[in-house]
């Protein structure tokens, strides 16, 4: 299908398929087999543009957007959705900074993140607060120009080898939500400590860690926005970041379709390729056409955030729900289509199926996704009243 990218936008595509294809692919069943994560494809990224894509010009990046970042997205995961995360996960950690910094923290820290001399994460899960956000814990005291940050944030992806951290932290428990703020935390400051690595099922080319902040000391000037807004901040950032996972999943699917289109051209079963029986033809026709109806979805929705529509938290929603739900059910249908053989780690559909489960659960589970959607609805009939 045309989807009317422009000229930038389709070199931008041609750019990332060619780096997923001759870098990334080669690479992506050792990464996932040994949980590696690759700073050599991070040097390739940087140097073909792809961490400044949702960076505005004037801090050094390319000014694009959301719909750029997914298309970044999609031809990396096609290849591997772990090294994927290497990009999006930065991202999602420099837009609280894009979203609600002020000009002195986009001049300190955007141009690096742009460039990929440094990779940013954004810690707001804990063990406590998972698909309740507002369930934090850790604490930000303010002492004299500094805040005294002292918590755990869990499942940080990009944790350890990010240098920016973008960090929601209470600085008045008393308040909930309303009393919660957003920091910029830099790797090398004081109490600053890294805790365990996870071993996880797919996606294993990231990496993924515990923060630990104790007596973790941040100045004054690096609160983003103002104490209290953390939250705000941090959902505002999900609504942007949300098409970020969707555009992963898509490329994960369409990965697994274009491998299983393949495998049953060439499997021979009952004396004829198992393309030709119609029970394979009826599963690949559903699932190309399950990956168009989300990567229209996935597209409107990045189209509607960067054009600043409002209420752009339901289409975000909307987006990774059905994008990961897809992804999910096509992988599972590509295991089945190569049988035994998809069972196997000799062959690389399994991994296909691994990566797309993270898709439903993080940047919110799709129950929560659900939610958002629900109240979003009955928020607006509620306006019309
Ligand atoms: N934009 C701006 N403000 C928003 C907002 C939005 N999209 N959504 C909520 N708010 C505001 C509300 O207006 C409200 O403000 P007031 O106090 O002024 O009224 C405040 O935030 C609290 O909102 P709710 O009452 O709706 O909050 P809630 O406690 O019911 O939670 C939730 C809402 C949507 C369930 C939220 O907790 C949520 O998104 N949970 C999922 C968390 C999540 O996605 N985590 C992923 C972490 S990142 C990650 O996974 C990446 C990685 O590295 C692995």
């Amino acid at each position: 299908m045309d989807y009317f990218l422009t000229e930038e936008q389709t070199a931008l595509r041609d750019l990332v398929r060619k780096i997923a294809d001759e870098k990334v692919r080669p690479l992506a069943a050792k990464l996932d087999r040994e949980g590696i994560f690759s700073w050599d494809l991070v040097k390739i990224f940087a140097e073909s543009g792809l961490y400044g894509v949702v960076v505005p010009e004037a801090y050094g990046g390319t000014g694009q957007g959301v719909l750029e970042l997914a298309i970044v997205s999609e031809e990396l995961a096609k290849a591997c959705a772990g090294v994927t995360l290497a990009v999006a996960a930065s991202a999602l950690g420099m837009f609280p900074i894009i979203i609600s910094g002020n000009e002195e923290q986009k001049n300190r820290y955007l141009p690096e993140l742009a460039e990929g001399k440094h990779l940013a994460a954004f810690c707001l899960t804990e063990p406590e607060a998972g698909s309740d956000a507002g369930s934090l814990r850790t604490r930000a005291k303010r002492d004299g120009d500094h805040y005294i940050l002292n918590g755990t944030k869990v499942f940080i992806t990009n944790g350890g080898v990010a240098h920016i951290y973008t960090v929601i932290a209470l600085t008045d428990p008393e308040k909930g939500t309303r009393g919660a703020s957003a920091f910029i935390v830099q790797d090398d400051y004081p109490g600053f400590k890294l805790g365990k690595e996870e071993d996880k099922m797919g996606i294993r080319a990231s990496a993924t860690r515990e923060i630990i902040f104790d007596d973790c000391r941040v100045p004054v000037e690096n609160r983003i926005g103002r104490e209290g807004e953390g939250f705000k901040v941090a959902m505002k950032t999900l609504d942007k970041s949300r098409p970020g996972v969707a555009s992963q999943a898509l490329g994960i699917a369409q990965g697994a379709l274009d491998l299983a289109v393949d495998y049953a051209r060439t499997r021979v079963q009952f004396g004829q390729p198992i393309a030709s029986l119609q029970g394979i033809q009826f599963m690949l026709a559903d699932m190309a056409t399950q990956i168009e109806a989300a990567r229209a979805l996935v597209y409107a929705a990045a189209r509607m955030i960067d054009s600043d529509a409002r209420n752009i938290g339901q289409v975000s929603a909307m987006c990774k729900l059905m994008a990961s739900d897809v992804a999910m059910k096509v992988t599972t249908d590509a295991v089945q289509i190569f049988g035994g053989y998809g069972y196997m780690r000799d062959y690389p559909i399994e991994k296909f199926m691994r990566d797309a489960k993270i898709t439903q659960i993080y940047e919110g589970t799709n129950q929560i996704q659900r939610m958002v959607i629900a109240r979003s609805l009955i928020r607006d009939a509620a306006s019309k009243k």
